[in-house]
C-alpha cells in the first residue's frame, strides 16, 4: 500500500472534497497519491470495510477520525459538508447500489469504469444523478492520457487515410485463485470477466479511433472446464466488430494467456501501434505513414491522466463545464458488452442501433 509519508496540501478554497469508496487496489496505489497533483481536488473522507485501514490510511492522509466511514453509516455522509463527492471505487458489481447512494445523499459522482454489470443498472445511475441534480463521470482514465488523446486526433486527421481495421489484445494471466478469493472471477461483482475488466480499453479505443458506433457484432466466450478460476467467469472472449464506414475492429481479452495491452490501427495509407496502450506507465506509439519516414511519438508524460481525470471532473462541478466521460458513455459501452455477450451465446450476428442497443 503506498502511502504518503508526509501530510498532503492544505486544500484552496475552491477545491472538491472527495470521499473516497472503497480502499483498495487501485484507489490506494494509484487515484489517491494523485489527488496532489489536481490542485482544486483533495480527499475529505475515507469509506471502507476494514477498520485498520480506515486508521491507517485516515492518518496518513490527514482525514479527520469523523471522516471515516464505514459501508454501514455511509449516510451519515450527507450532513459532511466537507464531502462534495463521492468517488466509487468498488467492484463492478457495486457501482449501482453505491452511486445511487451517493446520489441520495446529495454528493457528485466519480464512478470507476465499467459503470455497471447491465444496462438497467446504468439507466438507473443516469436518473438518480438527474433527479439529484448532481453530475456524474464515469472514470474513463484514457482519455486524459496524452497517447490516446493523439491517436484520437491523428484519426480525426485522417493520418493514416481512411481507418480500415482496428486491431487489439488486452491479456494477461490470472493467479491460482478462486472466485472466493477475487472478486474479478466471481460473476455477481465482475459479470463475464475478462472483457468488462481489460478487453473494455479496447472496445473503447475501436470506438474513439474510429469515432463510429459499430452496426454489427460477432463474438465468441470460452470458459475452460476444471479451472478453479474460471468456474463463473470466462477466461477469454474474441470479438469481431464492423462499423458503417466498412472498417472492422477485432479485439481479444483474456484472463488465462501472457500479457498483452496492445493496439493497433490500419488505414490505407499507414498505420499506427501503441504497445502498451492503455496502461498507467510506459506507452509507446510507432506512426508509419507511406512516403514518410517512421515515427516513434512521444506526446507526453502518461502520468498526467489520473489528475487530469479529476481536473476534469472538478471543472464540471465547479464551471459547470461539459463532461468528456458521462454516464451515457458508460451506458454506451455496457450496451455493447451485452451485444457482444448475446453474440457469443446464440452464435449469431447481433446487429446494433446507432445508439448501441440491440435491433430486435
Ligand atoms: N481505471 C483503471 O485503470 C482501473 C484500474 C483498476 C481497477 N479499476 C476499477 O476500480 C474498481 C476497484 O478495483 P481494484 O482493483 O481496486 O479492486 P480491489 O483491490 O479488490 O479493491 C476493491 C475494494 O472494494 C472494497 N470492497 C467492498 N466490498 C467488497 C467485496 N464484496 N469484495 C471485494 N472488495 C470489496 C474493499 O475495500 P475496503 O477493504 O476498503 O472495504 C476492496 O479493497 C473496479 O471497478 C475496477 O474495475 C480501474
Amino acid at each position: 500500500m503506498a502511502l504518503p509519508k508526509t501530510p498532503p496540501r492544505a486544500p484552496r478554497a475552491d477545491s472538491v472534497g472527495f470521499a473516497i469508496v472503497g480502499l483498495g487496489d487501485y484507489a490506494l496505489n494509484q487515484m489517491m497519491p494523485r489527488f496532489e497533483q489536481s490542485p482544486r481536488s483533495h480527499i475529505a473522507a475515507i469509506v471502507s470495510g476494514n477498520p485498520g485501514k480506515l486508521r491507517s490510511v485516515g492518518e496518513a492522509y490527514g482525514v479527520p477520525e469523523d471522516a471515516r466511514y464505514s459501508y454501514d453509516d455511509f449516510d451519515r455522509i450527507a450532513k459532511d459538508k466537507r464531502v462534495d463527492a463521492v468517488y466509487i471505487v468498488l467492484p463492478t458489481g457495486l457501482h449501482a447500489e453505491w452511486t445511487e447512494k451517493a446520489f441520495a445523499v446529495g454528493k457528485h459522482v466519480l464512478c470507476e469504469k465499467p459503470m455497471a454489470l447491465s444496462s438497467a443498472e446504468c439507466s438507473r445511475m443516469i436518473a438518480a444523478s438527474e433527479r439529484a441534480k448532481r453530475k456524474l463521470m464515469i472514470a474513463y482514465r484514457c482519455h486524459f492520457e496524452p497517447h490516446n488523446l493523439l491517436a484520437m486526433d491523428l484519426m480525426a486527421q485522417k493520418a493514416l487515410g481512411p481507418l480500415r481495421i482496428i486491431r487489439s489484445d488486452q491479456e494477461y494471466r490470472m493467479g491460482p485463485v478462486t472466485p472466493a478469493q477475487n472478486w474479478r472471477l466471481n460473476r455477481a461483482l465482475a459479470g463475464g470477466g475478462p472483457l468488462e475488466d481489460f478487453g473494455l480499453y479496447g472496445l473503447q479505443a475501436a470506438l474513439y479511433l474510429t469515432q463510429e458506433m459499430p452496426e454489427l457484432i460477432t463474438a465468441s466466450a470460452f470458459r475452460p472446464e476444471n479451472d478453479a478460476r474460471f468456474t463463473e467467469v470466462f477466461a477469454h472472449v474474441g470479438t469481431h466488430m464492423r462499423f458503417p464506414s466498412g472498417a472492422v475492429a477485432q479485439l481479444s481479452t483474456s484472463y488465462d494467456a501472457a500479457g498483452a495491452n496492445i493496439i493497433y490501427a490500419r488505414g490505407t495509407t499507414g498505420k499506427l501501434i501503441m504497445d502498451p496502450a492503455i496502461g498507467y506507465s510506459g506507452h509507446k506509439m510507432r506512426l508509419e505513414q507511406a512516403g514518410q519516414p517512421d515515427r516513434d511519438l512521444t506526446p507526453g508524460d502518461p502520468d498526467v491522466q489520473f489528475a487530469r481525470q479529476l481536473d476534469h471532473f472538478v471543472a464540471a462541478i465547479r464551471d459547470n463545464s461539459p463532461i468528456k466521460t458521462p454516464g451515457e458513455l458508460g451506458l454506451r459501452d455496457v450496451r455493447l458488452i451485452e451485444a457482444i455477450y448475446a453474440s457469443a451465446e446464440t452464435g449469431r450476428n447481433v446487429w446494433l442501433n446507432p445508439d448501441g442497443t440491440m435491433r430486435t
